[in-house]
This record gives structure tokens, sequence and C-alpha cells, in this order.
């Protein structure tokens, strides 16, 4: 069998220690954020019944689905999101839940997706959600948290963007130039594609497809491309939707700004997202160069949990992923350094002392240090190499003549600084340090 058979399958990775330490980088920052903003973590099992993304998550992700017949006959898929999950979970317990409920999880999720820059067939996604209430207030919650997440690792508004819109704003817009309701989702999956297709080919989707007239269409689009608030105001300011809908974001971005984070919000109507359960305001975050595809997408779903059974509950919430992410954190040199770093690393020179460097690295790691040393007998230039290989901070050196007199030559890494210390205080006096 050649080699290749056992390749790992395209759009998996590898964590060796390198890329997991920058894993742990970034769950750390996650784990870290979301405890400060009061949320509790949850998982749950990464197969679900298939149906469970039937209709829930719309098209685009069911045509992504690693699904199969199990063994007990029974319709399964790989989780391709998280947000299903916590709306099955919470339909089972929720009733006899305080609320609001702050949750957030960082699963690995599947989709089977055509391989680009930032998509792979698997990835890790911080997912945060607050079940239970339906105020604006939940929603700038969610959004800082996410923004939070990115300064904790190094990122700011010249960085990052939130692109932020309403689709109840949206649909009032729709229904202020005359689509009917029926045809809203027609146009909301224009909408979703005007950046990705060519100005005419919008305007025409938007006549053929959400029955717009011409006139209309062209309003919209330009709406769409440059279109502020106060576009939205003077052009719909008449119509009580509109009006209402604009109240409610308006106080949305208020919050935003009193959270500390109106520096990263951009007013984008183009934002509807393509997932099918979202009924309000929704959000995109994406690298200020425009040159990745988003790093995060949320909003409100309102009635997810009362379509997979549950008591009906008004949620909101994000997923951001971590491969968009670390390509981002890479591309502007915002990564730690993730060499490995020992505290100690025992030189043995002759084996004899093997016993004797043994017990110190016990008592060493005993006192909560890491400690290595080499398994087999080598030349002390080769250890010190091990050493340098290991990026440890210092090297105790075991050698006959010092042992004999009950000591080590402790050197240093950094400063090349040496000192002879007893043996008997060693670990005391440099843990003490
Ligand atoms: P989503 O927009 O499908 O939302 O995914 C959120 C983020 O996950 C994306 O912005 C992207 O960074 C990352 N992501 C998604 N698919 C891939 C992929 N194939 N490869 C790499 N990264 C990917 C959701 O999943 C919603 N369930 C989020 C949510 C939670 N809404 C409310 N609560």
């Amino acid at each position: 069998m050649a080699s290749s058979d056992f390749a790992r399958l395209p759009g998996f990775r590898d964590f060796a220690p390198d890329e997991m330490a920058l894993r742990r980088h970034v769950f750390g920052a996650w784990g870290r954020v979301a405890r400060r903003y009061a949320f509790r973590q949850y998982d749950g099992p990464p197969l679900e019944p298939l149906e469970l993304y039937v209709e829930k998550s719309g098209e685009e992700i069911v045509g992504q689905l690693y699904a199969f017949t199990d063994r007990g006959g029974r319709e399964v898929a790989m989780r391709p999101e998280m947000t299903p999950s916590l709306a099955r979970i919470l339909a089972e317990r929720s009733r006899a839940m305080p609320k609001p409920i702050r949750w957030f999880s960082t699963p690995q999720l599947f989709r089977y997706e055509r391989q680009q820059r930032g998509r792979l067939r698997e990835h890790f996604q911080w997912n945060v959600d607050i079940v239970g209430e339906a105020g604006v207030s939940a929603d700038a919650e969610v959004l800082a948290v996410a923004l939070d997440g990115l300064r904790e690792l190094g990122l700011g508004p010249d960085d990052v963007r939130a692109r932020v819109s309403d689709r109840r704003l949206l649909a009032a817009i729709l229904d202020g130039l005359g689509v009917s309701p029926d045809d809203h989702v027609a146009a909301f999956g224009v909408i979703d594609k005007v950046e990705r297709q060519p100005r005419e080919r919008s305007l025409e989707r938007l006549t053929d497809e959400a029955g717009m007239s011409s006139a209309a269409a062209e309003t919209l689009l330009s709406l769409l491309e440059e279109g502020d608030i106060d576009d939205v105001r003077t052009t719909f300011g008449d119509h009580p939707a509109v009006g209402e809908a604009l109240d409610g974001f308006e106080a949305y971005l208020g919050l935003l700004d009193a959270l500390g984070f109106g520096a990263f919000i951009d007013f984008d109507l183009r934002i509807v997202r393509g997932l099918a359960y979202y009924t309000g305001i929704v959000f995109e975050v994406f690298d200020a160069r425009g040159e990745l595809r988003a790093v995060c997408g949320g909003g409100r779903y309102d009635r997810l949990l009362e379509l997979v059974g549950g008591q009906p509950l008004p949620a909101v919430g994000f997923g951001m992923g971590d491969v968009v992410l670390t390509e981002l954190l890479r591309d502007l040199d915002r990564l730690p350094d993730v060499a490995p770093g020992v505290d100690y690393f025992i030189a043995i020179i002759g084996d004899d002392l093997r016993p004797r460097a043994l017990d110190l690295a016990r008592q060493l790691r005993d006192a909560g240090s890491s400690v290595a040393y080499p398994l087999k007998s080598q030349a002390v230039r080769k250890q010190f190499k091990a050493a340098e290989n290991e990026g440890a901070k210092r090297v105790i050196v075991m050698a006959p003549d010092e042992v004999e007199r009950g000591e080590a030559v402790v050197r240093d890494m950094e400063s090349g600084w040496e000192r002879t210390v007893s043996l008997d205080r060693l670990v005391g006096a440099l843990e003490g340090e």
C-alpha cells in the first residue's frame, strides 16, 4: 500500500504541538472573555439526528452535511454548526432554568465545503448565545463578547470591522418598496450575494426572482451600497415598521457604544446571513482589509427553540471560527511565539549519576517545574544542544566531581551565567527565584 493511502483527508487538520499551542492560545482567549461576560460552558454530541438540520439551518448547510445511516438505521449527521444542538439541549431543559441563559461552547464542526482559503471541512467555532431575552441589550451584549474576544487576541478597530444589520429592518424596507412577503426570502437570497455578483446581475435577479420593479430594485441597491441610517430614515421614514426597526437598531448601537465597541461597528444592510433561522439583528465580523472570509457571524433567532419542540424563547448569539481567525492573526503578525520552553534540562555526565539526576527531576517536578533530561547516554555538547531544542531556561549539570561534593552547576541559558548550588538546597533555592 502506498503511503499516500494514509494521507490526511482533504480539508482536515493535524495539530502538531506548534499548531496545538496556537489553538490553545485562541481557545484560552475565548474562554477568558466568555467568563468575564458571565457565560457558562456547555457541549453536546458531535453526531446528531439529520432532521435537526433539515429546514432549520437552510439549504446551504444541508448541502454540506456529512450524513449517513447508522447501524441502527438512524439518519444522522456530524454537526455542521452548534445552534440547532443548543436549541435541542435547551428544548429539553429550559423550562426549569432561570432566564436569561448565557452559555458558550467551542465545538468542532464538520461541513463538506469546496476548499478555499479560510474554508476547511472541519473547524472549531466559539459559540456564545443568550437565550430568553428579546431586548436589544442581549444583542449588544453578544456582539460585545465577540469583539472583546478579538481584542483579547490583540485585534482593534483598525484590524476588524463588525458589519451589522437587521433582517426586520430589511423586511420593512422591502415592504416599503412594495415587495410581497412571499418574495422576501428570494430578495434576501439575492441581497446576501450582492457583493459577490455584478450589479447588473443583482438588478436582474431582484426583478426576476423577487418580483421587484426596476425602479424599486435600483433604490434598494443604492441603499445597500452606500445607505446609512439617516438615508433609510429619509427614504422610508413614514413607514411605521421601518421607523420601529430603526429605533431599536439605534438603541442597539447606543448600547454597543456604552460597552466600548462603537469604533468597531459599521451599519451595512448587505449583511443578511445565509442561515435560515435569523429573525432580527444580524452581524458578521471581517478583517478590515477585506481579504478574508468572515471571522464571525451571528444574530437573533427567536423562533428556533420552538421549531425544535421547546418552549418559545427568544435567542441571540454568534459563531467565531478558528480557521479564519488564525489566518488573520498570522497575516497581522499577532500570533505568539510558540517555541517549547521547559524550566530545567538536567545534563548527566556519566551514567552512574542517572539515578541522582532522576531523583532531582522528580523533586523539581513535584515542586511544579517542567523538567527534561537525556533518555540515553550522550556527549555534553549534544546534551546542551538538546537543552536548546527544549527551550530550557536553565541547565543543571550533574558531573562526578561536583556531585561528589554534593553540588551541581546551574547555567542560565539566556544570560550564560553559571553558579554552583548545593544539591540538598537546589530545589528550594531555584524554586524560590
Ligand atoms: P456561520 O456563519 O455558518 O454561523 O459560521 C460562523 C463562522 O464560522 C464563520 O464566520 C467562519 O469564520 C466559521 N466557519 C464556518 N464554516 C467554516 C468552514 N467550513 N471552515 C472554516 N471556518 C468556517 C453559524 O454557524 C451559526 N450557527 C452561528 C450562530 C451561533 N448564530 C447564532 N448563534
